[in-house]
C-alpha cells in the first residue's frame, strides 16, 4: 500500500503522514525534506539560491541519510526549498530517490507537493490535507516558536502566502489536487481528529480493495 499524502505548507499533512506510517507500521517519508536538503547544501557551499546549475548538482549529489531534521525545518529553509523545487531538473533529480522509497516491498507513505500527481500516481489513497491559511500560519508560528525561533505571525501568513503561491504557480510538478484523492480540510481539526480522519479514509480504501 502506498500513501499519498500532499497539501500546501503547515496544512498538517506532515503530523498525519508520520502518524499513518506508526499506526500502519510502514515506513514514511518526509520528500520536503529532499527540498530542503537541497537548498541547504547550496547554501552552505556558498551559491546563491537563483544559481540553477548548482542547485542542479547538489540535488543530484543528494543522499537519504544524515538529514539534520532541525536544521532543515527552519522557518528560512522552507522559502529555500520551495525556489529550488521550482527548478525542473532539481526535481528530475530527486524522483528516483523518491520512487524507490515509495516501491518498498509492504508499502509506505509519502508525503509532499506531487506525491499523487507525479511521484505515485498509482497510490492508494491520496489525501490532500488543506487548511485556511490563517489556521497554517498558527500553527507555523507556533511549532517556529516552539523551537525557539522567534517569529511574528504577520511575517509567518506573509511567508505561507508567497510559498503557496509559488508552490502552485510553477510549470514543473504544481502543487494540485490529484482527480482522485479526497481532500482533508484540518481548519477546524485538532491533530487527532486530523489523524482520524484520515485513517477512515485509508481504511475506506482498504476495505474496497
Ligand atoms: O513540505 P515542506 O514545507 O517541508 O516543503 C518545503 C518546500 O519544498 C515546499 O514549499 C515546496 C517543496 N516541495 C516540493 O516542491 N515537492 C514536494 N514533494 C515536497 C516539497
Amino acid at each position: 500500500m502506498i500513501i499519498a499524502i500532499d497539501g500546501p505548507a503547515a496544512s498538517g499533512k506532515g503530523t498525519i503522514a508520520r502518524r499513518l506510517a506508526q499506526h500502519l507500521n510502514l515506513p514514511h517519508l518526509d520528500t520536503g525534506l529532499l527540498y530542503r536538503a537541497t537548498a541547504r547544501a547550496l547554501l552552505e557551499q556558498g551559491h546563491d539560491l537563483s544559481d540553477r546549475a548548482a542547485a542542479i548538482a547538489s540535488a543530484r549529489g543528494l543522499a537519504l541519510t544524515d538529514f539534520d531534521e532541525a536544521a532543515l525545518r527552519g522557518r528560512g529553509m522552507g522559502e529555500a526549498a520551495s525556489i529550488v523545487a521550482a527548478i525542473p531538473e532539481v526535481r528530475v533529480a530527486l524522483v528516483e530517490m523518491q520512487r524507490g522509497f515509495a516501491l518498498r516491498p509492504g508499502g509506505a507513505v509519502l508525503d509532499g507537493r506531487d506525491i499523487g500527481t507525479v511521484i505515485c500516481p498509482e497510490a492508494r489513497p491520496k489525501i490532500f490535507v488543506t487548511a485556511s491559511v490563517e489556521a497554517r500560519a498558527t500553527r507555523r508560528a507556533l511549532e517556529l516558536k516552539s523551537r525557539g525561533e522567534k517569529v511574528d505571525y504577520a511575517a509567518v501568513l506573509e511567508d505561507i502566502r508567497t510559498r503557496d503561491a509559488r508552490d502552485s504557480g510553477r510549470a514543473a510538478a504544481p502543487l494540485k489536487v490529484a482527480g482522485d484523492a479526497v481532500v482533508l480540510d484540518t481548519t477546524k481539526l485538532d491533530v487527532e481528529a486530523a489523524f482520524k480522519a484520515a485513517l477512515a479514509i485509508v481504511e475506506a480504501t482498504l476495505a474496497a480493495q
